[in-house]
């Protein structure tokens, strides 16, 4: 097999904030597969770095009273110590706040210079007097121009509109409270609808992209006219001022990808190899693993400059989905938005990037981490089945070392080397799900032998210990062989399993050829069972953090959603218009299935005393029927009857949603009464 050279990135993460599971998606993810190259015999480097520019560290800076290096280097340190506690191993771990990235920043910046594609051109920005910077849209709040709603975001109200923070009515910076002032100012762009050939080209055919991913970019970006980048920011920023053009500072995201190469170049240094065998060198690999929110930066702009600089061009941007957590977005209200920090004090980092492994594929899919199947799936396939072959027999082969034969096992371990070509294919094409489902399915096969067998009661005969000896050695190679398929997800067992035998496991080849002969160690435990109150525990802490992290101001909330861009507000009304719609309090008496309709109840409203009205709604999927005897709803009561299949429908239940199982009924605290009108 020819060895190969890799040079294997993850995103580099913002400086402002600490890890979170959200991001070990993919720092686990790329570990995983840096792990498996070099058990596969391959030369990989991987590196990373904290990106560290921007206004957003500034302001953080200042609002803590410390330097922006400062308060870098105290993040630098704790990423890097989350990242070592979950197993990611980096070769390098930078940051874009280096002398070596400002230099090759300035490389990147004459080249795309020389190949005439930076223009510049003035733009009007509000800019804060007391705090002395220009304000980003998110730095603003103010007066909705359209519908007069107080302290809207600088981008858009509430209302649906959408604006530029300049239109607001009073504006104010949330920075100092101060009325932001216009001020004009150069702004530098690359003109990137210049290298639209290139950019087709290598969307279409480099390869280097996942197909949704191709088509995504062909069908949003590169259908139309590509918009000049506004790639620089006035002072002051937190960055590095653009050499040419004093006072400018080049925008975080022209700095940061070109800190992948600074880190490279940071380890070469230190290990006396040339950056060019890495970054201008055919024979090499590069593989970047980002995140889908970041797509854009690395499969249009960044290309683009390496292109234009002369450097090679990626092989793979490998693209994956975000994280939800029981099936929801991670939020700080519902204690979802763990921190890796908070994540160790109660679970064990091999439980997370086993489960990780277990969901991750070669698609752009979103990942679920429900609490209740994580548990499931570490107690019953990793500790129930994994580990346990290993610990049915531990304590007895530490007596009986393994045989000079390897017995006969009725097929099971040249099956489980038969099935290392389909599980490394598997994590060479990213598809973690495919390859554990595979190795579990080795475990399956693996564990009836020693139920059969039955060591314990051999061990209770002197006259079976060859019996028992060959049980033993069966099992533990095919525990080993297990090892071996799982060592890039769980190097520690692993590393377990490579003391207990004696024989480290270093290399894929270790799975095709049984152990024997040798002397077994004294067994010790490698792994537990997950307590489902530990997570429940760590949900809690978590949610006690969001009041003592919330800035004030800030809203704990997450509201991110914007149903309003899908659905944007209907035409004006007049209070006669509203008044013709007659809304009232009603108590649902009875809620009944409609066999015959897929998605309706038949529910009886109390209007109060003896009336009551017939409607049907849409809402089975979201609502079991028991749960709503009893609620306040408000219903549209003078809607003209309607007769369907099943009966007549007398009015209407109000609720939100999109349909299906997420409708929301509207509701009354209790204390209103059926039939009052809902003004
Ligand atoms: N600083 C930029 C990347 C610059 S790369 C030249 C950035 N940083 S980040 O800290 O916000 O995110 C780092 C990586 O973690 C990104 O690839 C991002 O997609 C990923 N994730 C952040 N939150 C995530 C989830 N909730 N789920 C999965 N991945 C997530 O972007
Ligand atoms: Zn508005």
């Amino acid at each position: 097999m020819m060895s190969r050279q890799i040079l294997v990135t993850s995103a580099l993460p913002y400086a402002n904030g600490p890890i979170h599971i959200g991001h070990l998606v993919e720092y686990i993810q790329t570990d995983i597969w840096v792990r498996f190259q070099r058990l596969r015999g391959h030369r990989c480097l991987y590196v990373c770095a904290d990106d560290t520019h921007g206004t957003a560290i500034m302001i953080r800076a200042r609002a803590e009273g410390r330097s922006e290096e400062d308060l870098i280097a105290a993040m630098s340190e704790a990423h890097q110590r989350d990242f070592a506690a979950f197993g990611v191993q980096f070769d390098h771990y930078g940051s874009t706040h280096s002398d070596e990235n400002r230099a090759l920043c300035g490389e990147f910046w004459q080249s795309l210079r020389q190949a005439g594609l930076i223009t510049e051109r003035a733009i009007e920005q509000l800019y804060d007097p007391e705090a002395k910077t220009f304000l980003a849209d998110r730095f603003v709040r103010g007066t909705c121009p359209k519908c007069g709603r107080p302290d809207q975001a600088g981008d858009n109200c509430t209302c649906g509109h959408t604006y530029s923070p300049t239109d607001l009515i009073d504006p104010k910076s949330t920075l100092s409270g101060a009325t932001p002032v216009l001020r004009e100012s150069t702004h530098l762009f690359v003109q990137l609808e210049k290298l639209r050939g290139f950019l087709t080209e290598w969307v279409d055919s480099s390869g280097a992209l996942q197909e949704e991913i191709a088509n995504y970019l062909k069908g949003h970006f590169l259908g139309e006219e590509l918009r000049d980048w506004d790639i620089s920011r006035p002072a002051p920023y937190f960055g590095f001022e653009i050499p040419d053009s004093p006072g400018n500072y080049w925008y975080v995201w022209f700095d940061a990808p070109i800190g992948y190469i600074a880190s490279t170049q940071q380890w070469c240094q230190a290990n006396g190899e040339s950056l060019e065998h890495w970054w201008k060198n055919e024979a090499c690999e590069i593989h970047h693993f980002i995140g889908k929110d970041i797509t854009y930066f690395h499969t249009l702009f960044w290309p683009g400059m390496l292109k234009t600089a002369g450097y090679s061009l990626p092989t793979k941007v490998r693209i994956h989905g975000f994280l939800t957590v029981n099936g929801e977005k991670m939020s700080k209200r519902t204690g979802t938005f763990v921190s890796a920090e908070t994540y160790l004090k109660h679970a064990s980092p091999a439980y997370l990037r086993y489960f990780y492994a277990t969901k991750l594929t070669p698609r752009v899919e979103d990942l679920d981490l429900g609490l209740e199947e994580f548990a499931q799936k570490v107690n019953t396939d990793l500790v129930g089945k994994v580990v346990n072959l290993a610990s049915r027999v531990g304590k007895f082969a530490h007596g009986t070392g393994l045989s000079p034969q390897y017995p006969d096992d009725g097929g099971l371990f040249q099956a489980a080397a038969e099935a290392g070509h389909e599980i490394a294919q598997a994590y060479e094409a990213c598809d973690y799900a495919r390859a554990i489902r595979r190795i579990m399915e080795l475990a399956d096969a693996a564990n009836p032998f020693v139920e059969h067998a039955k060591p314990w009661e051999m061990k209770k005969d002197p006259n079976r210990e060859a019996e028992l000896r060959d049980v033993c050695t069966v099992a533990l190679n095919l525990f080993r062989q297990l090892s071996v398929y799982l060592a890039p997800v769980l190097p520690d067992l692993a590393t377990k399993c490579g003391e207990l035998l004696g024989e480290e496991i270093t290399s894929w080849d270790q799975s095709r050829q049984p152990l024997l002969g040798s002397p077994v160690g004294s067994f010790k435990r490698m792994m537990d069972r997950i307590q489902i109150e530990d997570l429940n525990k760590m949900i809690e802490e978590s949610k006690a953090q969001t009041d003592a992290d919330t800035p004030e101001g800030a809203s704990p909330f997450d509201d991110s959603d914007q149903p309003l861009k899908d659905e944007p507000l209907a035409e004006e009304i007049t209070i006669d218009d509203f008044a013709k719609v007659d809304l009232r309090v009603a108590r649902v008496i009875r809620a009944e299935q409609v066999p015959e309709a897929n998605k309706l109840l038949k529910l009886t409203l109390s209007l109060g005393g003896e009336e009551t009205r017939q409607v049907f709604a849409g809402i089975k999927a979201a609502y079991e029927p028991e749960k709503l005897v009893g609620r306040l709803v408000v219903m549209v009561a003078n809607l003209k009857p309607r007769k369907m299949r099943f009966g007549l429908s007398e009015g209407m239940v109000t609720a939100s949603g999109p349909g299906g199982a997420e409708v929301f009924l509207l509701g009354l605290d209790e204390g209103a009464k059926p039939g009052q009108r809902v003004h």
